[in-house]
């Protein structure tokens, strides 16, 4: 038994398996060789359901990339990590977001604190909600990465379910040019700011913090306790910014997987404790199915053994997410901090430097957007991209609107068009067209002087290329907490089989330390001892 899988033996018979069959793989043939395909690579998680079927896999490979996860003691792992050992060994710390959504009365670590933490965060969201607080119209919310990405996805996902006289704003880039635009339309006496951050030490949130204090005070506000909130795991930090009410939580909640906690506030202030509640009761249930479900069934395993299976066999070194709901635009921004700030390491667990791809770029955007942007290259490009489709069954364009007679029936009509396009785009990039079938297409606008076979080559498409297309029934509280934990033990699998710590960013800190150090000298103007790059960008940036 190993822990990394490029040391486990199974790795090699991985390596011999593409080598003979996988490099070769054609999805086309595979649909034409198996009519049970379909049923065979299409899974059933809690809210979820997954289609694998279009990727360059058959049930032999899948057979080695689960033996793979069994030699790497894959379970025993997850166990660890559930239980809440301090898998986050640079740190020292637990990794115990699942503890977060496990129900009142379970025996998960930390049940009680976590309960009783739950209830006074929801609490106050609802006295908000309710105008207890003072009438407030417009929530600022101010934090970054991890305090602000979930949130923000959240937030704009179940706009459905939020309401219109109370707006929820997110700010979080240093660049003033993000929160101006947001105090311009605000009335101080209306409007709550919290403050986010796990440390509450960083600088982009605490320079915005200060600048929302100062406009609060000039704008006519007076009561900063009242309008000033923190979450935070710093809550000294909090009181000694002159915030009284700071909602804590705990070092085992790590900043990317924090939306569970407190810093999911602006969460339950915009659609109410209870649905903040099926939230983390979706997110259960794929906890659940994580925890229990065999390998074969298991969806975050499955998923997670194809980005392995792609990422180090096939080099593909990046992936699309495309969900074709206008809600979840944010998602593929915030899978970039879940998957690449936790995956994208080096080393692993004993500092051995990987000879491995870890973290694939994860982007994308939204469909049908992303399909008059990028999809050309997706599709024609040299590069062979992975692409992520999430489809969501039935719409629900808010209440409002609901009602509103021949225009509800226009939007569910849209809603077709936009399940056309996504299934569109899948078969087209598995489905490809030869050169020899574009030749016997009529060119629409073909130039009088040009060769017709090199034109059909141009109108040409190689296929084969894959896609995983994830549904949801509809968008609620429920199936997106399934669907971000979901994506949450995925990213733990394919960690977890590289060997890496999952669960710690020390990346980003040479460029906040350098960031310190160059500060005083955007003022002074000095580049002694500076590279002769950065000296010449920093004058040109200073000069007058
Ligand atoms: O980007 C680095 C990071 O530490 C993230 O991991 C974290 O989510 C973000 O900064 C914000 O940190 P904090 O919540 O402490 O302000």
């Amino acid at each position: 038994m190993t822990t990394r899988c490029d040391l486990s033996p199974v790795w090699a018979e991985l390596q011999a398996h593409y080598a003979a069959s996988g490099r070769g793989f054609d999805i086309r043939d595979a649909f034409k060789s198996d009519a049970g395909r379909f049923g065979t690579l299409s899974f059933e998680a809690p809210e979820v359901f997954a289609d694998l079927s279009k990727n360059r896999i058959d049930a032999p490979t899948l057979a080695l990339l689960l033996d793979l996860a069994r030699d790497c003691a894959l379970e025993v792992r997850r166990d660890a990590l559930l239980r809440g050992e301090p898998v986050n060994h640079t740190e020292g710390r637990a990794v115990l977001h699942t503890a977060l959504r496990a129900p009142a009365g379970s025996n998960a670590p930390f049940n009680a604190e976590v309960q009783a933490s739950l209830d006074t965060m929801l609490a106050f969201a609802e006295s908000v909600r309710h105008g207890d607080r003072g009438e407030i119209t417009d929530v600022v919310h101010i934090g970054i990465g991890g305090s602000d990405l979930g949130p923000a996805m959240v937030v704009q996902a179940l706009q459905a379910f939020g309401r219109r006289d109370l707006k929820l704003h997110f700010v979080s880039n240093v660049d003033g040019h993000d929160l101006a635009p947001v105090l311009a339309g605000l009335d101080a006496k209306h409007t709550l700011f919290v403050i986010a951050s796990k440390t509450f030490t960083t600088q982009e949130t605490l320079a915005n913090a200060q600048a929302a204090k100062a406009w609060f005070l000039a704008a006519g506000g007076t009561d900063v306790a009242r309008h000033f909130v923190a979450t935070s795991s710093n809550t000294a930090a909090a009181a000694a910014f002159g915030i009284d009410t700071a909602f804590g939580f705990w070092d085992w909640v790590g900043g990317r997987y924090s939306l569970w906690s407190v810093i999911g506030l602006p969460i339950a202030i915009a659609v109410g404790a209870a649905n903040f509640r099926e939230m983390l009761a979706g997110a259960h249930a794929m906890d659940q199915h994580f925890a229990t479900a065999p390998l074969e069934g298991n969806l975050p395993v499955l998923l997670g053994l194809v980005d392995i299976w792609y990422r180090n066999f096939h080099g593909f070194a990046s992936r699309s997410v495309a969900p074709y709901h206008q809600g979840l635009r944010r998602l593929p921004a915030y899978l970039q901090q879940l998957e690449m700030e936790s995956n994208g390491k080096g080393v692993d667990l004993d500092g051995n430097a990987l000879a491995l791809g870890t973290s694939p770029v994860v982007w994308g955007e939204a469909g049908t957007n992303g399909q008059h942007a990028y999809f050309q290259m997706l599709h024609q490009g040299t590069d062979v991209i992975p692409v992520e489709f999430i489809a969501v069954k039935r719409p629900n364009h808010g209440e409002g609107v609901e009602k509103a007679g021949e225009l509800t029936d226009k939007l569910v009509e849209q809603h077709r068009k936009l399940l056309a396009n996504c299934l569109a785009q899948s078969q087209a990039l598995m489905q490809g067209k030869t050169a020899a079938e574009a030749l016997a297409e009529k060119a629409p606008t073909a130039s009088a002087t040009l060769d017709r076979e090199v034109l059909a080559r141009h109108r040409s498409f190689p296929g084969n290329r894959p896609s995983t297309t994830l549904v949801l029934e509809a968008l609620t509280p429920r199936s997106l907490g399934a669907l971000i934990a979901l994506y949450e033990h995925r990213v733990f699998v394919t960690g977890a089989l590289w060997g890496i710590n999952s669960f710690d960013q020390w990346g980003v800190e040479l460029g906040k330390a350098l960031c310190n150090q160059l500060l005083p000298r955007l003022d002074s103007g000095d580049t002694a001892g500076l590279d002769g790059s950065t000296a010449g960008l920093l004058k040109r940036l200073v000069d007058a």
